[in-house]
């Protein structure tokens, strides 16, 4: 019963959580970073966009990470740790997007008012809403 019980508040947390990186990625994030678009979409709307869509950040951060350690979820993490710096304090030298993204776009406002759950959990969105959508 005890060990039933805590999968299934397990499994109610790790839902949550999902939602709530949602919730925050609407909330903060989505009025310039689409959350889907494929290439021919990006460049056919390009002068309406403000930023890349998210599945081109999750993309790029994941092909421009490399650690030398195989594990995947100290690569989740070391993305995460970027993702959350980012937010808070966005810098041209870090940005990994593109080289014309900066240039067209302009580098990112930060983003100060979220708490470090918050942060948490809409960096694990971006990792994990775009798991096995390429751009
Ligand atoms: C006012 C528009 C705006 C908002 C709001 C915004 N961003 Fe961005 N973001 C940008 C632009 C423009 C870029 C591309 C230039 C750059 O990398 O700074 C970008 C790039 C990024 C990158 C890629 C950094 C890199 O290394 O290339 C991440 C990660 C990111 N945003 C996350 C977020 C998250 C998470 C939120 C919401 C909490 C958010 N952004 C809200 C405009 C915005």
């Amino acid at each position: 019963m005890k060990k039933y019980l805590l999968s299934a508040l397990f499994l109610f947390s790790s839902g949550a959580f999902g939602d709530q990186g949602y919730e925050i990625y609407k909330n903060n994030c989505m009025q310039c970073h689409a959350e889907l678009l494929t290439k021919k979409e990006a460049m056919a709307n390009l002068n309406n966009l403000k930023a890349p869509s998210m599945n081109e950040v999750s993309n790029r951060l994941k092909e421009n990470i490399i650690i030398a350690d195989k594990n995947e979820d100290v690569k989740k993490r070391v993305v995460i740790a970027f993702i959350k710096d980012y937010i808070r304090d966005p810098m041209i030298g870090d940005a990994m997007c593109r080289p014309g993204a900066v240039e067209r776009f302009g580098v990112m406002p930060a983003i100060t008012h979220l708490k470090e759950d918050e942060l948490q959990a809409v960096a694990e969105w971006i990792y994990e809403r775009y798991e096995d959508i390429k751009f």
